[in-house]
Protein backbone atom coordinates (compact mmCIF):
# COMPACT_ATOMS: atom_id res chain seq x y z
CA UNK A 1 0.00 0.00 0.00
CA UNK A 2 2.82 2.38 0.83
CA UNK A 3 3.70 2.36 -3.21
CA UNK A 4 0.82 3.92 -4.51
CA UNK A 5 1.03 7.18 -7.10
CA UNK A 6 -0.77 9.48 -6.39
CA UNK A 7 -0.92 8.94 -2.68
CA UNK A 8 -4.13 8.23 -1.58
CA UNK A 9 -5.92 10.17 1.31
CA UNK A 10 -6.04 7.09 3.88
CA UNK A 11 -4.80 3.45 3.46
CA UNK A 12 -4.31 1.03 6.34
CA UNK A 13 -2.55 -2.25 5.53
CA UNK A 14 -4.14 -5.50 6.99
CA UNK A 15 -2.13 -8.94 7.09
CA UNK A 16 -2.93 -11.37 4.49
CA UNK A 17 -3.92 -11.10 0.58
CA UNK A 18 -6.52 -12.00 -1.77
CA UNK A 19 -5.77 -13.84 -5.03
CA UNK A 20 -7.20 -13.55 -8.42
CA UNK A 21 -8.19 -16.67 -9.80
CA UNK A 22 -9.31 -16.77 -14.19
CA UNK A 23 -12.89 -16.45 -14.14
CA UNK A 24 -13.58 -14.60 -11.26
CA UNK A 25 -17.49 -12.56 -11.38
CA UNK A 26 -17.39 -8.71 -10.08
CA UNK A 27 -21.03 -7.56 -9.15
CA UNK A 28 -22.67 -4.05 -9.10
CA UNK A 29 -24.29 -1.14 -10.90
CA UNK A 30 -23.24 -1.82 -14.78
CA UNK A 31 -21.38 1.61 -15.67
CA UNK A 32 -19.70 1.28 -12.49
CA UNK A 33 -18.24 -2.51 -13.08
CA UNK A 34 -18.19 -1.60 -16.36
CA UNK A 35 -15.71 0.96 -15.46
CA UNK A 36 -13.75 -1.19 -12.73
CA UNK A 37 -13.69 -4.35 -15.83
CA UNK A 38 -11.59 -1.33 -18.16
CA UNK A 39 -9.22 -0.85 -15.47
CA UNK A 40 -8.55 -3.97 -14.85
CA UNK A 41 -8.98 -5.60 -18.43
CA UNK A 42 -6.00 -7.92 -17.70
CA UNK A 43 -8.00 -10.08 -15.19
CA UNK A 44 -10.81 -10.55 -17.62
CA UNK A 45 -13.13 -10.13 -14.73
CA UNK A 46 -16.81 -11.17 -15.64
CA UNK A 47 -19.86 -9.75 -14.57
CA UNK A 48 -22.27 -11.73 -12.76
CA UNK A 49 -24.45 -11.59 -9.44
CA UNK A 50 -23.47 -14.29 -7.30
CA UNK A 51 -20.02 -15.53 -5.86
CA UNK A 52 -18.78 -12.37 -7.32
CA UNK A 53 -15.21 -11.85 -5.71
CA UNK A 54 -15.20 -8.19 -6.32
CA UNK A 55 -18.50 -6.16 -5.42
CA UNK A 56 -19.34 -2.38 -6.49
CA UNK A 57 -21.55 -0.26 -4.75
CA UNK A 58 -22.66 3.26 -5.47
CA UNK A 59 -22.64 5.83 -2.71
CA UNK A 60 -23.15 9.61 -4.62
CA UNK A 61 -22.32 11.24 -1.00
CA UNK A 62 -18.66 10.71 -1.45
CA UNK A 63 -18.32 12.65 -4.51
CA UNK A 64 -18.58 11.44 -8.20
CA UNK A 65 -14.36 10.89 -8.04
CA UNK A 66 -14.03 9.51 -4.66
CA UNK A 67 -13.94 6.03 -3.32
CA UNK A 68 -13.07 3.67 -0.63
CA UNK A 69 -11.80 -0.19 -1.16
CA UNK A 70 -11.88 -2.89 1.61
CA UNK A 71 -10.05 -5.48 0.30
CA UNK A 72 -9.98 -9.01 2.96
CA UNK A 73 -8.28 -12.29 2.04
CA UNK A 74 -12.54 -13.64 0.72
CA UNK A 75 -13.06 -10.89 -1.61
CA UNK A 76 -13.05 -6.91 -2.76
CA UNK A 77 -15.56 -4.55 -1.83
CA UNK A 78 -15.29 -0.88 -4.07
CA UNK A 79 -17.70 1.69 -2.99
CA UNK A 80 -18.16 4.43 -5.43
CA UNK A 81 -19.28 7.95 -5.67
CA UNK A 82 -19.56 7.26 -9.67
CA UNK A 83 -18.26 5.74 -12.23
CA UNK A 84 -14.70 7.74 -12.35
CA UNK A 85 -14.64 6.95 -8.71
CA UNK A 86 -14.97 3.08 -9.58
CA UNK A 87 -12.55 3.57 -12.17
CA UNK A 88 -10.15 5.06 -9.68
CA UNK A 89 -10.64 2.53 -7.71
CA UNK A 90 -9.96 -0.07 -9.94
CA UNK A 91 -6.34 1.76 -10.81
CA UNK A 92 -5.14 1.73 -7.14
CA UNK A 93 -5.95 -2.29 -7.43
CA UNK A 94 -4.00 -2.32 -10.27
CA UNK A 95 -1.14 -0.31 -8.80
CA UNK A 96 -1.37 -2.81 -5.70
CA UNK A 97 -0.78 -5.91 -8.46
CA UNK A 98 2.27 -6.90 -9.62
CA UNK A 99 3.39 -5.02 -12.26
CA UNK A 100 2.52 -7.40 -15.25
CA UNK A 101 -0.38 -5.60 -14.30
CA UNK A 102 0.82 -3.30 -16.83
CA UNK A 103 1.25 -5.65 -19.52
CA UNK A 104 -1.51 -5.68 -22.20
CA UNK A 105 -1.78 -9.58 -21.54
CA UNK A 106 -2.20 -11.35 -18.63
CA UNK A 107 1.48 -13.23 -18.60
CA UNK A 108 0.92 -16.86 -17.41
CA UNK A 109 4.07 -16.13 -14.88
CA UNK A 110 2.34 -13.16 -12.61
CA UNK A 111 0.96 -14.06 -9.29
CA UNK A 112 -2.40 -11.87 -9.45
CA UNK A 113 -2.28 -11.18 -5.54
CA UNK A 114 -2.72 -7.62 -3.52
CA UNK A 115 -2.31 -6.75 -0.10
CA UNK A 116 -5.37 -6.72 2.23
CA UNK A 117 -5.78 -3.13 3.61
CA UNK A 118 -8.42 -0.53 3.33
CA UNK A 119 -8.36 3.19 1.20
CA UNK A 120 -10.31 5.99 1.85
CA UNK A 121 -9.23 8.21 -1.21
CA UNK A 122 -10.62 11.35 -3.55
CA UNK A 123 -8.48 13.85 -5.39
CA UNK A 124 -7.81 17.09 -3.86
CA UNK A 125 -8.45 19.15 -7.23
CA UNK A 126 -11.51 18.52 -9.98
CA UNK A 127 -8.72 19.61 -12.95
CA UNK A 128 -5.81 17.75 -13.05
CA UNK A 129 -4.88 18.24 -16.22
CA UNK A 130 -2.78 17.66 -19.68
CA UNK A 131 -2.08 20.24 -22.47
CA UNK A 132 -1.04 18.40 -25.93
CA UNK A 133 0.16 20.82 -28.74
CA UNK A 134 -1.13 18.57 -31.59
CA UNK A 135 -0.64 21.84 -33.70
CA UNK A 136 2.92 22.67 -34.03
CA UNK A 137 3.88 18.75 -34.34
CA UNK A 138 0.74 16.55 -35.16
CA UNK A 139 0.31 13.69 -32.71
CA UNK A 140 -1.42 10.75 -34.32
CA UNK A 141 -4.80 9.48 -33.22
CA UNK A 142 -3.61 6.83 -31.74
CA UNK A 143 -0.53 7.96 -29.57
CA UNK A 144 -3.60 10.51 -28.23
CA UNK A 145 -5.20 7.47 -27.06
CA UNK A 146 -2.27 6.43 -25.12
CA UNK A 147 -2.29 9.16 -23.52
CA UNK A 148 -5.54 9.07 -22.29
CA UNK A 149 -4.60 5.44 -21.02
CA UNK A 150 -1.52 7.26 -18.96
CA UNK A 151 -3.81 9.84 -17.80
CA UNK A 152 -6.25 6.89 -16.41
CA UNK A 153 -3.37 5.25 -14.78
CA UNK A 154 -2.11 8.24 -12.57
CA UNK A 155 -5.48 10.11 -12.23
CA UNK A 156 -5.66 12.66 -14.42
CA UNK A 157 -8.94 13.83 -15.59
CA UNK A 158 -9.07 16.54 -18.27
CA UNK A 159 -7.09 16.55 -21.84
CA UNK A 160 -6.77 19.79 -23.71
CA UNK A 161 -6.78 19.72 -27.41
CA UNK A 162 -4.38 22.63 -28.83
CA UNK A 163 -6.11 22.29 -32.21
CA UNK A 164 -4.74 25.12 -33.97
CA UNK A 165 -1.47 27.16 -34.30
CA UNK A 166 -0.04 28.98 -36.54
CA UNK A 167 2.18 25.82 -37.85
CA UNK A 168 -1.73 23.51 -38.03
CA UNK A 169 -4.91 23.61 -38.16
CA UNK A 170 -5.70 19.86 -36.80
CA UNK A 171 -9.29 18.90 -37.33
CA UNK A 172 -11.48 18.32 -40.41
CA UNK A 173 -14.47 20.66 -40.82
CA UNK A 174 -17.07 19.95 -43.43
CA UNK A 175 -18.40 23.41 -43.50
CA UNK A 176 -14.90 24.95 -44.01
CA UNK A 177 -13.04 21.96 -45.77
CA UNK A 178 -9.62 24.50 -46.73
CA UNK A 179 -8.69 24.23 -43.03
CA UNK A 180 -8.15 20.86 -42.72
CA UNK A 181 -7.39 20.23 -47.26
CA UNK A 182 -4.81 23.49 -46.84
CA UNK A 183 -4.15 24.30 -42.99
CA UNK A 184 -3.18 21.00 -42.17
CA UNK A 185 0.31 20.73 -43.46
CA UNK A 186 3.75 22.30 -44.43
CA UNK A 187 6.36 21.17 -46.51
CA UNK A 188 9.63 21.85 -44.21
CA UNK A 189 9.92 22.64 -40.32
CA UNK A 190 12.47 24.84 -39.33
CA UNK A 191 15.66 23.19 -37.49
CA UNK A 192 17.38 25.80 -36.47
CA UNK A 193 17.75 27.34 -32.65
CA UNK A 194 17.74 31.02 -31.30
CA UNK A 195 19.87 33.37 -33.34
CA UNK A 196 20.48 30.54 -35.35
CA UNK A 197 20.31 31.30 -39.48
CA UNK A 198 17.38 29.51 -40.35
CA UNK A 199 17.46 26.28 -41.77
CA UNK A 200 14.63 23.67 -42.62
CA UNK A 201 14.53 20.35 -43.06
CA UNK A 202 12.62 19.61 -46.06
CA UNK A 203 10.65 17.07 -44.87
CA UNK A 204 6.60 17.62 -45.34
CA UNK A 205 4.64 17.44 -41.87
CA UNK A 206 1.07 17.35 -41.67
CA UNK A 207 -1.78 15.42 -40.05
CA UNK A 208 -5.67 15.86 -38.81
CA UNK A 209 -8.15 14.52 -36.76
CA UNK A 210 -11.98 13.77 -38.48
CA UNK A 211 -15.00 14.84 -36.99
CA UNK A 212 -15.33 11.18 -36.19
CA UNK A 213 -11.88 10.91 -34.98
CA UNK A 214 -13.01 13.52 -32.28
CA UNK A 215 -16.08 11.76 -31.45
CA UNK A 216 -13.84 8.31 -31.43
CA UNK A 217 -11.30 9.91 -28.81
CA UNK A 218 -13.88 11.58 -26.87
CA UNK A 219 -15.59 8.86 -26.25
CA UNK A 220 -12.62 6.86 -25.58
CA UNK A 221 -11.77 9.45 -22.88
CA UNK A 222 -14.90 9.35 -21.10
CA UNK A 223 -14.73 5.63 -20.53
CA UNK A 224 -11.65 6.54 -18.75
CA UNK A 225 -12.94 9.23 -16.87
CA UNK A 226 -10.89 12.16 -19.10
CA UNK A 227 -13.17 15.04 -20.36
CA UNK A 228 -11.38 16.42 -23.80
CA UNK A 229 -11.25 20.06 -23.61
CA UNK A 230 -10.37 21.11 -27.33
CA UNK A 231 -8.69 24.14 -27.94
CA UNK A 232 -9.42 26.91 -30.66
CA UNK A 233 -6.58 29.52 -30.27
CA UNK A 234 -8.04 33.10 -31.50
CA UNK A 235 -7.44 35.10 -32.66
CA UNK A 236 -3.65 35.27 -32.94
CA UNK A 237 -1.44 32.47 -33.77
CA UNK A 238 -3.54 32.42 -36.94
CA UNK A 239 -1.33 31.54 -40.27
CA UNK A 240 -3.04 28.16 -40.93
CA UNK A 241 -6.70 29.57 -40.99
CA UNK A 242 -5.49 32.25 -42.73
CA UNK A 243 -3.57 30.17 -45.18
CA UNK A 244 -6.92 28.57 -45.82
CA UNK A 245 -8.84 31.30 -45.34
CA UNK A 246 -7.38 34.64 -46.10
CA UNK A 247 -10.74 36.71 -46.03
CA UNK A 248 -10.42 36.19 -42.51
CA UNK A 249 -8.06 38.12 -42.00
CA UNK A 250 -6.91 41.56 -40.60
CA UNK A 251 -5.47 42.52 -43.63
CA UNK A 252 -7.17 42.63 -46.80
CA UNK A 253 -5.50 40.98 -49.95
CA UNK A 254 -2.43 39.57 -47.95
CA UNK A 255 -1.66 35.92 -48.55
CA UNK A 256 -0.24 33.49 -45.68
CA UNK A 257 1.23 30.19 -45.42
CA UNK A 258 1.10 27.60 -42.51
CA UNK A 259 4.30 28.42 -40.94
CA UNK A 260 7.26 26.27 -41.21
CA UNK A 261 9.30 28.24 -38.14
CA UNK A 262 8.47 29.24 -34.25
CA UNK A 263 8.21 32.23 -32.87
CA UNK A 264 5.03 34.72 -32.58
CA UNK A 265 3.47 35.71 -36.10
CA UNK A 266 1.40 38.77 -36.25
CA UNK A 267 -0.62 36.79 -38.21
CA UNK A 268 -4.48 37.88 -36.48
CA UNK A 269 -8.18 37.21 -37.79
CA UNK A 270 -10.18 40.23 -38.09
CA UNK A 271 -12.34 41.07 -34.84
CA UNK A 272 -15.32 41.72 -37.40
CA UNK A 273 -18.77 39.64 -37.81
CA UNK A 274 -18.19 37.60 -40.29
CA UNK A 275 -15.21 35.82 -37.99
CA UNK A 276 -17.90 35.65 -34.95
CA UNK A 277 -19.72 33.51 -37.84
CA UNK A 278 -16.70 31.65 -39.42
CA UNK A 279 -15.96 30.22 -35.42
CA UNK A 280 -19.66 29.77 -34.39
CA UNK A 281 -19.88 27.36 -36.97
CA UNK A 282 -16.67 25.44 -36.32
CA UNK A 283 -17.10 25.58 -32.58
CA UNK A 284 -20.74 23.85 -33.57
CA UNK A 285 -18.97 20.75 -35.19
CA UNK A 286 -16.48 20.38 -32.75
CA UNK A 287 -19.05 20.17 -30.45
CA UNK A 288 -21.28 18.10 -31.67
CA UNK A 289 -18.74 15.49 -32.46
CA UNK A 290 -16.86 15.48 -29.18
CA UNK A 291 -20.70 15.19 -27.42
CA UNK A 292 -19.90 16.42 -24.47
CA UNK A 293 -18.11 19.89 -23.67
CA UNK A 294 -17.93 21.14 -20.50
CA UNK A 295 -15.13 23.47 -21.20
CA UNK A 296 -14.01 25.22 -24.66
CA UNK A 297 -11.02 26.86 -25.00
CA UNK A 298 -10.76 30.34 -27.29
CA UNK A 299 -7.05 30.91 -26.34
CA UNK A 300 -6.03 34.64 -26.68
CA UNK A 301 -2.79 34.30 -25.63
CA UNK A 302 0.33 36.36 -27.66
CA UNK A 303 -1.99 38.65 -30.11
CA UNK A 304 0.02 41.21 -32.10
CA UNK A 305 -2.74 43.57 -32.48
CA UNK A 306 -1.06 45.97 -35.12
CA UNK A 307 -3.22 45.04 -38.45
CA UNK A 308 -6.29 45.75 -35.91
CA UNK A 309 -4.62 48.91 -35.85
CA UNK A 310 -3.86 50.01 -38.79
CA UNK A 311 -7.74 48.84 -40.35
CA UNK A 312 -10.09 51.49 -41.47
CA UNK A 313 -13.57 48.62 -41.15
CA UNK A 314 -11.79 47.27 -37.96
CA UNK A 315 -11.58 50.88 -36.52
CA UNK A 316 -14.97 51.19 -37.31
CA UNK A 317 -16.14 48.52 -35.82
CA UNK A 318 -14.25 49.13 -32.72
CA UNK A 319 -15.93 52.23 -32.22
CA UNK A 320 -19.77 51.08 -33.11
CA UNK A 321 -18.94 49.19 -30.30
CA UNK A 322 -17.84 52.32 -28.21
CA UNK A 323 -14.15 50.42 -27.37
CA UNK A 324 -11.35 52.81 -27.13
CA UNK A 325 -8.14 50.19 -27.51
CA UNK A 326 -7.73 47.97 -30.09
CA UNK A 327 -6.97 46.05 -26.41
CA UNK A 328 -10.21 46.92 -25.59
CA UNK A 329 -11.16 44.80 -28.72
CA UNK A 330 -9.33 41.75 -28.36
CA UNK A 331 -11.33 41.43 -24.76
CA UNK A 332 -14.94 42.14 -26.47
CA UNK A 333 -14.02 40.00 -29.29
CA UNK A 334 -13.09 36.65 -26.53
CA UNK A 335 -16.12 37.77 -24.00
CA UNK A 336 -18.30 37.56 -27.69
CA UNK A 337 -16.82 34.07 -28.42
CA UNK A 338 -17.47 32.73 -24.87
CA UNK A 339 -20.70 34.16 -25.21
CA UNK A 340 -21.42 32.21 -28.02
CA UNK A 341 -20.21 29.21 -25.88
CA UNK A 342 -22.73 30.21 -23.22
CA UNK A 343 -25.31 29.86 -25.27
CA UNK A 344 -24.98 26.28 -26.05
CA UNK A 345 -24.20 25.48 -22.00
CA UNK A 346 -20.12 25.53 -22.42
CA UNK A 347 -18.03 27.55 -20.12
CA UNK A 348 -15.02 29.41 -22.00
CA UNK A 349 -11.37 28.84 -20.93
CA UNK A 350 -8.64 31.39 -22.08
CA UNK A 351 -4.82 32.32 -21.51
CA UNK A 352 -4.08 34.68 -18.89
CA UNK A 353 -3.85 37.80 -21.44
CA UNK A 354 -7.18 37.51 -22.45
CA UNK A 355 -7.89 38.24 -18.68
CA UNK A 356 -5.37 41.13 -18.09
CA UNK A 357 -7.69 43.01 -21.09
CA UNK A 358 -10.75 42.74 -19.05
CA UNK A 359 -14.68 41.92 -20.08
CA UNK A 360 -14.17 38.19 -19.46
CA UNK A 361 -17.18 36.62 -17.98
CA UNK A 362 -17.46 35.93 -14.85
CA UNK A 363 -17.71 32.09 -15.15
CA UNK A 364 -14.48 32.30 -17.71
CA UNK A 365 -11.86 29.80 -16.77
CA UNK A 366 -8.40 31.46 -17.19
CA UNK A 367 -5.09 29.87 -17.29
CA UNK A 368 -2.11 31.91 -15.85
CA UNK A 369 0.55 30.70 -18.04
CA UNK A 370 2.62 33.80 -17.00
CA UNK A 371 2.78 33.24 -13.19
CA UNK A 372 1.24 33.22 -10.12
CA UNK A 373 0.67 36.75 -9.96
CA UNK A 374 -1.46 37.17 -12.80
CA UNK A 375 -2.93 33.48 -11.20
CA UNK A 376 -4.06 35.50 -7.89
CA UNK A 377 -5.23 38.67 -10.00
CA UNK A 378 -7.63 36.35 -11.73
CA UNK A 379 -9.00 34.63 -8.94
CA UNK A 380 -9.34 37.88 -6.93
CA UNK A 381 -11.60 39.18 -10.01
CA UNK A 382 -13.81 36.16 -9.98
CA UNK A 383 -12.73 33.48 -11.97
CA UNK A 384 -11.77 30.18 -11.68
CA UNK A 385 -8.03 29.16 -12.46
CA UNK A 386 -6.10 26.43 -13.56
CA UNK A 387 -2.87 26.50 -12.42
CA UNK A 388 -0.49 26.54 -15.73
CA UNK A 389 2.72 28.48 -15.09
CA UNK A 390 5.59 27.93 -17.30
CA UNK A 391 7.59 27.18 -14.15
CA UNK A 392 7.24 24.70 -13.77
CA UNK A 393 4.79 23.16 -15.89
CA UNK A 394 5.75 23.65 -19.03
CA UNK A 395 7.13 20.42 -20.50
CA UNK A 396 8.53 21.43 -23.12
CA UNK A 397 11.69 22.95 -21.05
CA UNK A 398 14.47 19.97 -20.85
CA UNK A 399 14.70 18.53 -17.22
CA UNK A 400 18.79 19.19 -17.27
CA UNK A 401 20.46 22.29 -18.81
CA UNK A 402 22.80 19.69 -20.50
CA UNK A 403 24.01 19.04 -24.38
CA UNK A 404 22.75 15.10 -23.49
CA UNK A 405 19.46 16.45 -23.38
CA UNK A 406 17.30 16.59 -26.49
CA UNK A 407 16.92 19.69 -28.12
CA UNK A 408 14.54 21.48 -25.82
CA UNK A 409 12.97 25.14 -25.78
CA UNK A 410 15.16 26.30 -22.55
CA UNK A 411 15.98 24.01 -19.30
CA UNK A 412 15.68 23.56 -16.77
CA UNK A 413 12.77 22.14 -15.03
CA UNK A 414 13.01 19.08 -12.74
CA UNK A 415 10.97 15.99 -11.30
CA UNK A 416 11.42 17.63 -7.68
CA UNK A 417 10.45 21.14 -9.46
CA UNK A 418 7.13 19.69 -10.35
CA UNK A 419 6.82 17.44 -6.92
CA UNK A 420 7.58 20.80 -4.79
CA UNK A 421 4.88 23.00 -6.28
CA UNK A 422 1.96 23.60 -4.94
CA UNK A 423 -1.37 23.48 -6.47
CA UNK A 424 -3.40 25.12 -4.26
CA UNK A 425 -0.87 28.10 -3.43
CA UNK A 426 0.24 28.85 0.51
CA UNK A 427 -0.21 32.24 1.09
CA UNK A 428 -3.81 32.26 -0.67
CA UNK A 429 -6.56 32.96 1.53
CA UNK A 430 -9.70 30.08 1.69
CA UNK A 431 -12.25 32.21 -0.89
CA UNK A 432 -8.73 32.48 -3.05
CA UNK A 433 -7.97 28.81 -2.92
CA UNK A 434 -11.49 28.38 -3.28
CA UNK A 435 -10.79 29.34 -7.07
CA UNK A 436 -8.19 26.71 -7.93
CA UNK A 437 -10.10 24.34 -10.21
CA UNK A 438 -6.51 22.61 -10.69
CA UNK A 439 -3.22 22.30 -12.03
CA UNK A 440 -2.16 21.50 -15.43
CA UNK A 441 1.17 20.38 -17.09
CA UNK A 442 2.08 21.66 -21.19
CA UNK A 443 3.75 19.84 -23.82
CA UNK A 444 4.06 22.60 -26.20
CA UNK A 445 5.36 20.49 -29.53
CA UNK A 446 7.95 23.05 -31.36
CA UNK A 447 10.67 20.69 -29.70
CA UNK A 448 8.31 17.45 -29.40
CA UNK A 449 8.54 16.11 -33.05
CA UNK A 450 7.06 12.53 -32.23
CA UNK A 451 5.43 10.38 -29.39
CA UNK A 452 8.81 8.78 -28.56
CA UNK A 453 10.34 12.44 -27.31
CA UNK A 454 6.81 13.00 -26.04
CA UNK A 455 7.05 10.27 -23.58
CA UNK A 456 10.29 11.31 -22.89
CA UNK A 457 9.26 15.05 -21.93
CA UNK A 458 5.59 13.95 -20.28
CA UNK A 459 7.22 11.62 -17.82
CA UNK A 460 7.92 11.07 -15.04
CA UNK A 461 7.30 14.68 -14.66
CA UNK A 462 3.64 14.04 -15.38
CA UNK A 463 3.70 11.55 -12.03
CA UNK A 464 4.82 14.37 -10.06
CA UNK A 465 1.72 16.20 -11.63
CA UNK A 466 -0.29 13.60 -10.58
CA UNK A 467 0.56 13.12 -7.02
CA UNK A 468 0.06 17.29 -6.22
CA UNK A 469 -3.09 17.43 -8.14
CA UNK A 470 -4.49 14.41 -6.79
CA UNK A 471 -3.28 15.42 -2.69
CA UNK A 472 -3.35 18.64 -3.47
CA UNK A 473 -0.16 19.84 -1.44
CA UNK A 474 3.50 19.19 -2.19
CA UNK A 475 4.92 16.04 -2.38
CA UNK A 476 6.94 14.88 0.51
CA UNK A 477 10.75 13.84 0.18
CA UNK A 478 11.17 14.02 -3.99
CA UNK A 479 13.77 12.17 -5.68
CA UNK A 480 17.32 14.10 -5.57
CA UNK A 481 17.73 17.06 -8.44
CA UNK A 482 18.56 15.48 -11.95
CA UNK A 483 22.29 14.93 -12.43
CA UNK A 484 22.97 16.79 -15.72
CA UNK A 485 26.94 16.33 -15.88
CA UNK A 486 26.93 12.55 -14.68
CA UNK A 487 29.40 10.59 -16.79
CA UNK A 488 27.54 7.49 -16.70
CA UNK A 489 24.43 6.75 -18.26
CA UNK A 490 21.16 5.88 -16.88
CA UNK A 491 20.99 1.92 -18.01
CA UNK A 492 18.08 1.39 -16.02
CA UNK A 493 15.78 3.09 -12.71
CA UNK A 494 16.08 0.11 -10.81
CA UNK A 495 20.25 0.76 -10.58
CA UNK A 496 20.05 3.56 -8.84
CA UNK A 497 20.02 3.97 -4.52
CA UNK A 498 16.38 3.05 -4.16
CA UNK A 499 14.73 6.05 -1.60
CA UNK A 500 12.85 4.09 0.99
CA UNK A 501 10.01 6.49 1.90
CA UNK A 502 8.17 9.55 0.65
CA UNK A 503 7.22 10.49 -3.00
CA UNK A 504 10.71 9.12 -4.25
CA UNK A 505 10.10 6.12 -3.01
CA UNK A 506 6.70 5.71 -4.72
CA UNK A 507 8.01 6.97 -7.88
CA UNK A 508 11.30 4.60 -8.14
CA UNK A 509 8.23 1.40 -7.33
CA UNK A 510 6.13 3.42 -10.15
CA UNK A 511 8.55 3.61 -12.91
CA UNK A 512 8.67 -0.39 -13.48
CA UNK A 513 5.20 0.41 -14.11
CA UNK A 514 5.87 2.77 -16.91
CA UNK A 515 8.76 -0.23 -18.14
CA UNK A 516 5.91 -2.33 -18.46
CA UNK A 517 3.31 -0.07 -20.46
CA UNK A 518 5.95 0.77 -22.68
CA UNK A 519 6.68 4.46 -22.05
CA UNK A 520 9.91 5.90 -23.12
CA UNK A 521 10.43 7.80 -20.02
CA UNK A 522 13.30 9.52 -18.95
CA UNK A 523 15.10 8.03 -16.27
CA UNK A 524 15.94 9.89 -13.34
CA UNK A 525 19.46 10.37 -13.77
CA UNK A 526 19.00 11.26 -17.45
CA UNK A 527 18.52 9.77 -20.78
CA UNK A 528 19.00 6.74 -22.05
CA UNK A 529 22.22 6.82 -24.89
CA UNK A 530 19.53 6.36 -27.37
CA UNK A 531 17.35 9.01 -25.80
CA UNK A 532 20.21 11.66 -25.59
CA UNK A 533 20.13 14.87 -28.54
CA UNK A 534 22.41 14.88 -31.01
CA UNK A 535 23.56 16.43 -34.49
CA UNK A 536 20.82 19.86 -34.58
CA UNK A 537 18.65 17.66 -31.81
CA UNK A 538 21.23 17.97 -29.48
CA UNK A 539 20.13 20.91 -26.51
CA UNK A 540 22.07 23.56 -26.65
CA UNK A 541 22.38 24.65 -22.70
CA UNK A 542 22.94 28.23 -21.54
CA UNK A 543 20.19 30.09 -24.21
CA UNK A 544 17.50 30.32 -22.27
CA UNK A 545 16.62 29.90 -18.85
CA UNK A 546 13.15 29.40 -17.71
CA UNK A 547 13.74 31.25 -14.31
CA UNK A 548 14.57 34.02 -16.56
CA UNK A 549 11.87 33.60 -18.72
CA UNK A 550 9.56 33.29 -15.54
CA UNK A 551 11.04 36.59 -14.34
CA UNK A 552 10.42 38.09 -17.66
CA UNK A 553 6.47 36.96 -18.07
CA UNK A 554 5.64 37.89 -15.05
CA UNK A 555 6.54 41.65 -15.46
CA UNK A 556 4.54 41.45 -18.69
CA UNK A 557 1.30 40.84 -17.03
CA UNK A 558 0.94 44.00 -15.74
CA UNK A 559 0.89 45.39 -19.21
CA UNK A 560 -2.11 44.53 -21.34
CA UNK A 561 -0.73 42.60 -23.78
CA UNK A 562 2.32 40.79 -24.53
CA UNK A 563 4.73 38.35 -26.15
CA UNK A 564 6.17 35.10 -25.42
CA UNK A 565 9.95 34.49 -26.66
CA UNK A 566 10.51 34.49 -29.96
CA UNK A 567 12.58 32.07 -31.48
C1 LIG B 1 1.25 30.31 -24.19
O1 LIG B 1 2.26 29.76 -23.79
N1 LIG B 1 1.30 31.16 -25.19
C2 LIG B 1 -0.05 30.07 -23.60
Amino acid sequence: MEHLLPSPRVAVPASGYFTFSPGDLIAGPEPLTRAVRLALAVLDLREAAGNAVVQVVEDPALGSEAYTLEIAEDGIRIVAGGVAGAFYAAQTIRQLLPVDAYRSVRLPRAAWVVPCGRVEDGPAVPWRGVHLDVSRHFLPKREVLRMIDLMGVHKLNMLHLHLVDDQGWRVESRAYPRLHEIGSHRSRTTTSYYREDLAYDGIPHGGHYTLDDLSEISAYARERAVTVVPEIDVPGHASAILAAYPELGAKPGERYEVLDRWGISSAILSPLPATVNFLTTVFDEIIDALGVVPFFHIGGDECVLDDWAASEDIAAHQNDLGLATPGDLHAWFLRRLADVLADRGVRAVVWDEAFVSGRLREDTVVMPWRGMNVARRAVAAGHQVVLTPVFPLYFDYAEAGSAEEPLAIGEAITVSDVAGFAPVPEGWDAAERERVAGVQFQLWSERIPDARTLDYRAWPRGCAVAEIAWTGAPAQNPPAQDNPTQDTPAQDSLTQDIPTQGFAARLAAHLPRLDALGVEYRPLNGPRPWQRGGGWRAHRPGMLSVRDVTAHLDELTHAADSTRPSV
